[in-house]
């Protein structure tokens, strides 16, 4: 199976500086073993997806709404998203979650739709700091997965972000045990679940090119979600080639 390495760009970069980004990521060789994989703001697509047309890399959206045109002002079409080219489009992230209130019932129709487009879902999951230390991470995460993927076809690619959302953002990373046991649960709930083990799990949260090498040898962890350090191109390359 080969590694993902997916950068969130958040609201960072306007389509100039998306631009001038690929133009020095694409100079750093990477493996053509591993997908790589961008996210950047909605203003933003049109120029990745001109930057990385002659190349491997794979980009998409970091939300879309659950139908692909109509009077809903503010939301992002995956089917453009689609008819620009790209691959993947972002669900569920903590903050999509957190600061905009979206519902895992919210999720599993826009995951449902992603799919029915040939789109590949990235799924984020992941327990808050209170819901860690009272114990609840795997039950929030099987709730999470059970939810967001209630709708969706599992004869079609899925990919899984594990992002415990205390390292969001934090410069705290989950130590290798809690990323071990964590990731280990969520293979299991998949399987559960139905999915196959090939299903990709990614971990995010405060992943940095010093300690991308050490998770990535963690049994069950597919690649990463990157957000901070996938700003620089240097920093996002040397992520990669770990
Ligand atoms: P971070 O963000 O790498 O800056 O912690 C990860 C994410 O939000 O996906």
């Amino acid at each position: 199976m080969k590694k993902i390495f997916a950068a969130n760009w958040k609201l960072q970069k306007n389509p100039a500086e998306t631009r001038q980004f690929f133009a020095e990521f694409k100079k750093i060789q990477t493996s053509k073993e591993i997908e790589v994989v961008f996210f950047p703001s909605s203003p933003c697509l049109e120029a990745a997806a001109q930057s990385v047309v002659d190349s491997q890399i794979k980009w998409g959206s970091q939300n879309c709404y659950f139908e692909t045109k109509g009077a809903f002002t503010g939301e992002t079409s995956a089917q453009v998203v689609k008819d620009l080219g790209g691959h993947y489009v972002l669900l569920g992230h903590s903050e999509r979650r957190t600061l905009f209130h979206e519902t895992d019932s919210e999720v599993s129709k826009k995951l449902k739709l992603v799919q029915s487009l040939s789109l590949i879902p990235m799924l984020c999951v992941g327990e808050t700091l209170d819901q860690r230390e009272g114990g609840k991470t795997k039950s929030v995460l099987e709730a999470q997965l059970t939810a967001g993927l209630s709708l969706a076809d599992k004869t079609l690619p899925v990919v899984i972000a594990y992002e415990p959302v205390w390292a969001i953002g934090t410069g705290k990373v989950a130590s290798v045990e809690q990323v071990r046991e964590t990731h280990a649960d969520v293979a299991t709930i998949l399987l559960k679940l139905g999915w196959s083990d090939q299903t990709p799990i990614l971990y995010g949260g405060s992943v940095k090119a010093d300690n991308s090498k050490e998770l990535l040898s963690i049994p069950n962890v597919s690649g990463f979600l990157v957000g901070g350090a996938s700003l620089v191109a240097d920093s996002f390359a040397a992520i990669c080639n770990s």
